[in-house]
C-alpha cells in the first residue's frame, strides 16, 4: 500500500529530472516522492529511455529503417566509436534509415506530402491559423449540437481501434461524475506510422483547438498532452501553438493544459497503459471494462482521443458533419495514410478513407522495384500480398480482409524482401515491447521470435510446428491489443508465402 502522502505522479518527472536510472537515482525519488524506492526502481526499469540513459545514439530497427538500411548505418557508428544501439521504432520511417540521440534532435524533417488539400480536413500544407472559428462555433451551439455534428460526421477513431468518437463524447457527457480529463495521445510508436507528427508540426493549432473544443463540451477542467520522448521538437510546437492561442485571446484558462513526455515504451499508446503512465506507474495495460470513459485518469470519465481524430473536429464544426462524412469513399472522411519502405516518394498521404494501395502508391510515386507485399496499417497489421493492391483501405475492409487500418502506417516491400525476415523484425518489436504483464503475450512473442531464428538458422520446416498454436493463444487470451496482434506478422507471412516457410 503506498504511504497516504505520497506522490506517485510526480515519479516520472522526478527520474527524467535525474537523468534517468543511474545509481542512486531511485533512492533520491523516494526521498523526493515517498514512493517506496523498489516501486520507483520497478517504474524507471520499464521505460526504455529511463532505463537506458546512456544509449547514445539510438538507431532505430522498425521494418522501414531495416529495409533501408539500419544494420549498415549501425555498424558504421560503431566503427566510428559512436555509442550506438539499436530501438525499436523513432517515428521517422520516412528518413530510413533513422537514428536519434536524446539531447541532439534533428530539426522537424520535411517529408513527401501529397498536394494541400482544402476539402480534406487536416490539409496538412495550408496555414495554420484557424483563428479558433470552431471553438466559437462550440460555445455558441452547445455540447449537444457538436455531439451531433460528430455523430454524422461518422467519424471513428484514427490512433487504432477505429471507435466512433461521438460515442465516446456522448457517454462522458452522461456520467454522473463531474470531475473530467481530456487526454491527446501523441506517443505514436506503431512501427511505420508518422502522421501525427506531422499534424502536430504543420498544423498544431487544430490540436490545441481540438482539445479545446473536447475540453468545454465535456466540461473537463484539464487536458493532458502525452507526447512521445522522441518527439521534443513536435512538444514544442504543440507548445507554441498554445501560447500563441493564449495570446490571440482564444483559448482561456478556465482549463489546466498539462504536457507529459513519454518515456520510450510503444505499450503507452495503448490508452489505459497510457493512463498508467500519467498516474506514475510502469506503462501496463488494465483491463476493461470498465472503459476510460467511465474510469479513466484517476478513476474519473475520461476522453482519450488520438492526434488525427482531435485535428479533424474543428473542420467538422465549420464545414458541417455531412461534408465531413462525404470527403471519404467507402468510410467516412479523409486520412492520412503513412507510406514508407519501399516507395519512391515516402511521407504523409491525406487521401479519402477507402483509397486502394494501387492509388495510394501513384501519389507516393510508385514502388522502388517490384511489389512483393504490403504492411497496410502499422507492425500489428500483419501483411498482404501484392494482388491486394486493390482492397479499399478502410477499417472495414482490411478487417474483411484478415488485417487492419490500424494506424496506417503503410510499409511496402518489394521483392528483394525475404518474407521470414521481415516477419522476424515484427516479432522482435513485439518482443522487445510486450509489458510482460501476461503470459500469453510475454512468453508467447518469445517463442515467436526465437522459432523464426531457429528457421533461419535450419530452414526445416518442422521448426515451425507449434507456431500456430502458439498464435492462436496469443490471439485468444492476451489482455491488450499488442499481444492479440503480435502474431498476426507471422501468421499472415506464413499464409501468403508459404513457400519462404518450407510449407508448400
Ligand atoms: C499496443 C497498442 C498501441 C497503441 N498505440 C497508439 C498510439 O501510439 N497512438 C494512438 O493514438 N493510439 C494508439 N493505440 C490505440 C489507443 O489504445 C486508443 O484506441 C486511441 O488512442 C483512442 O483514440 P482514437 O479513438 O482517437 O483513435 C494503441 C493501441 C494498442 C493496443
Ligand atoms: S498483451 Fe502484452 S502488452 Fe498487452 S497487457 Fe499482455 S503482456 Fe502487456
Amino acid at each position: 500500500m503506498l504511504p497516504k502522502d505520497a506522490r506517485r505522479e510526480e515519479v516520472l518527472e522526478r527520474l527524467d529530472e535525474a537523468g534517468g536510472m543511474r545509481p542512486g537515482v531511485a533512492a533520491k525519488v523516494h526521498r523526493q516522492t515517498g514512493v517506496p524506492e523498489a516501486d520507483v526502481y520497478g517504474v524507471g526499469t520499464f521505460y526504455h529511455l529511463l532505463s537506458e540513459p546512456d544509449a547514445g545514439v539510438r538507431v532505430c530497427q522498425g521494418l522501414s529503417c531495416k529495409l533501408g538500411g539500419c544494420d549498415a548505418l549501425l555498424a558504421d557508428l560503431q566503427s566510428q566509436g559512436t555509442k550506438a544501439s539499436y530501438v525499436s521504432c523513432l517515428g521517422r520511417c520516412d528518413f530510413a534509415p533513422a537514428s536519434w540521440e536524446a539531447d541532439n534532435e534533428p530539426p522537424p524533417p520535411i517529408t513527401g506530402l501529397s498536394p494541400s488539400d482544402p476539402d480534406f480536413a487536416i490539409d496538412l500544407r495550408a496555414p495554420d491559423a484557424t483563428r479558433y472559428d470552431a471553438l466559437r462555433m462550440a460555445v455558441d451551439q452547445g455540447p449537444e449540437w457538436v455531439c451531433d455534428a460528430l455523430e454524422m460526421s461518422g467519424i471513428q477513431g484514427r490512433g487504432g481501434a477505429g471507435f466512433p468518437a461521438s460515442i465516446k463524447w456522448k457517454a462522458i457527457r452522461g456520467q454522473a461524475e463531474t470531475e473530467r480529463y481530456v487526454v491527446l495521445n501523441a506517443d505514436e510508436g506503431e512501427p511505420g506510422t508518422f502522421k501525427d507528427r506531422e499534424v502536430i508540426l504543420r498544423r498544431p493549432h487544430l490540436v490545441i483547438e481540438g482539445l479545446a473544443i473536447a475540453a468545454q463540451v465535456l466540461e473537463a477542467g484539464d487536458i493532458y498532452l502525452y507526447v512521445r520522448g522522441e518527439f521534443g521538437r513536435v512538444k514544442a510546437a504543440l507548445m507554441a501553438a498554445l501560447d500563441e492561442a493564449r495570446g490571440w485571446g482564444e483559448v482561456d484558462d478556465t482549463v489546466n493544459w498539462h504536457f507529459v513526455d513519454g518515456h520510450g515504451a510503444y505499450i503507452c499508446g495503448e490508452e489505459t497503459a497510457l493512463l498508467e503512465a500519467l498516474e506514475g506507474k510502469r506503462g501496463m495495460p488494465r483491463m476493461k471494462p470498465p472503459f476510460p470513459v467511465e474510469k479513466g485518469f484517476r478513476g474519473k470519465p475520461t476522453l482519450i482521443q488520438n492526434v488525427e481524430t482531435i485535428a479533424c473536429v474543428p473542420a467538422i464544426l465549420t464545414r458541417g458533419g455531412e461534408w465531413f462524412k462525404s470527403t471519404g469513399r467507402t468510410a467516412p472522411g479523409s486520412k492520412l495514410y503513412c507510406l514508407s519502405g519501399h516507395v519512391q516518394n515516402p511521407g504523409v498521404y491525406e487521401a479519402p478513407l477507402g483509397i486502394t494501395l494501387r492509388e495510394l502508391l501513384e501519389l507516393g510515386g510508385g514502388v522502388t522495384g517490384t511489389l512483393k507485399a504490403y504492411s497496410p496499417g502499422g507492425a500489428s497489421s500483419g501483411f498482404l500480398p501484392a494482388d491486394q493492391i486493390d482492397i479499399p483501405m478502410d477499417f472495414k475492409s482490411l478487417g474483411a480482409a484478415g488485417s487492419m487500418l490500424g494506424s496506417s502506417g503503410v510499409v511496402i516491400l518489394n521483392d528483394t524482401v525475404d518474407m521470414v525476415e521481415a516477419a522476424l523484425n515484427q516479432a522482435v518489436f513485439f518482443e522487445d515491447e510486450s509489458c510482460g504483464q501476461c503470459s500469453p503475450c510475454r512468453i508467447g512473442t518469445q517463442i515467436v521470435r526465437q522459432t523464426l531464428e531457429r528457421y533461419l538458422e535450419s530452414r526445416d520446416p518442422e521448426t515451425l510446428s507449434n507456431l500456430q498454436e502458439v498464435a492462436w493463444g496469443m490471439g485468444e487470451a492476451s489482455i491488450c491489443g499488442l499481444g492479440q496482434a503480435a502474431s498476426w506478422p507471422l501468421t499472415s507471412a506464413m499464409k501468403y508465402f508459404p513457400k519462404e516457410f518450407g510449407l508448400d
